[in-house]
């Protein structure tokens, strides 16, 4: 591997092409629109520059990063990846779409990964011709902080993919698990439930938003809530988790909650929009 494509250039699609640049990959970013190119890219600068003022980072390997990273609004300019990563909207037809003409436009050998947290990779991988070489790879929301990534292969990903992709994983520095393809993988399986029983705790009146964090970031030595979770993970994107998940599994413990829904009808997305379960300044 030498050259990784990045589709999306959101909150996961700038931390994974971030964390490429770092390991030493040259990293093309695709977003839909040059606006959208350029929110990413400062993105990715800023967090970078974090780095360095946390000391995680050297500013000269910083600076030969970011050289590392190039942007573009043309699919086309991913042709010659050897891997890509896709990280765009967490929709079924817009990704398969977009799996459709990459196929047609990339080598043969590269691999395709989809960074999503509940639909299944084997749906994807059949919009394409290449479902051999075609996995899951779930990174963690802020990805240049969180260690872990999700390897997830399906019945037709070959040996040889899996473990070039888990080799990958643990070239970027991540801690790879092995999962199937199941809705969620291992841990939004887990978490989900979780998040959407917290909704439920609010609507119902158990708690207030901040006593319902701070039991489980001081009850529990969670680093935060799930509310303020919720709104750092985005509204609109657990909303369609929860519809994918509630779909595949038909059990209610996957069902949003009215209240999440009311709140992304309303454009109340959290960090990203500046406003969910709480108040963002600008
Ligand atoms: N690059 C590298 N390292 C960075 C960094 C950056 N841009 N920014 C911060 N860091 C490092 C810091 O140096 C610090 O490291 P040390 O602990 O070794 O000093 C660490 O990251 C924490 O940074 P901060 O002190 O700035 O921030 P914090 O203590 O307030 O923690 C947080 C922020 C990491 C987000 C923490 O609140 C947290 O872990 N929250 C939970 C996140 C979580 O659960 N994510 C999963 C979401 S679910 C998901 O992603 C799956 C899905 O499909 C929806
Ligand atoms: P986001 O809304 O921040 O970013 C998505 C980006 O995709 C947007 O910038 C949008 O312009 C772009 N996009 C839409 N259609 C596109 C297309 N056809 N081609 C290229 N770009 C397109 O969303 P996000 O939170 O970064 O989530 C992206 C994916 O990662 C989703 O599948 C989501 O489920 C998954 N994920 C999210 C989190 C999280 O915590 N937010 C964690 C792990 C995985």
């Amino acid at each position: 591997m030498r050259k990784v494509g990045v589709l999306g250039a959101g909150l996961m699609g700038s931390g994974i092409a971030e964390v490429c640049a770092k390991a030493g990959y040259d990293t093309v970013v695709r977003e839909v629109s040059e606006d959208l190119v350029k929110k990413g890219l400062s993105r990715i600068e800023g967090s970078l520059s974090k780095a360095v003022d946390k000391g995680k980072l050297a500013a000269a390997d910083r600076d030969v990063a970011w050289k590392r990273i190039s942007s573009t609004t043309r699919l086309e300019d991913l042709a010659d990846c050897d891997i890509v990563i896709e990280a765009i909207i967490e929709n079924l037809d817009v990704k398969k779409e977009t799996y459709a003409a990459l196929d047609r436009i990339c080598k043969p050998a590269t691999i395709f990964c989809s960074n999503t947290s509940s639909l299944t990779i084997t749906e994807m991988s059949a919009a394409t011709q290449r479902a051999d070489r075609f996995a899951g790879l779930h990174f963690f929301n802020p990805v240049p902080v969180m260690k872990l990534v999700e390897v997830v292969r399906t019945i037709s990903t070959s040996d040889e993919t899996a473990s070039a992709v888990f080799e990958f994983a643990r070239s970027l520095g991540k801690e790879p698990i092995r999962t199937h393809d199941n809705s969620g993988f291992i841990v939004n399986r887990l978490l989900v439930p979780y998040l959407l029983d917290a909704v439920r705790a609010l609507e119902e009146g158990v708690g207030t938003r901040e006593d319902i964090d701070k039991g489980m970031e001081l009850g529990c030595g969670h680093p935060m809530g799930p509310l303020k979770l919720l709104d750092f993970v985005g509204l609109d994107t657990t909303y369609a988790i929860a519809e994918i998940m509630f779909d595949e599994y038909r059990e209610k413990r996957f069902a949003a909650p009215p209240l999440l829904k009311r709140m992304v009808l309303a454009g109340r997305y959290g960090r990203k929009s500046g406003r969910g379960f709480y108040e963002y300044g600008g």
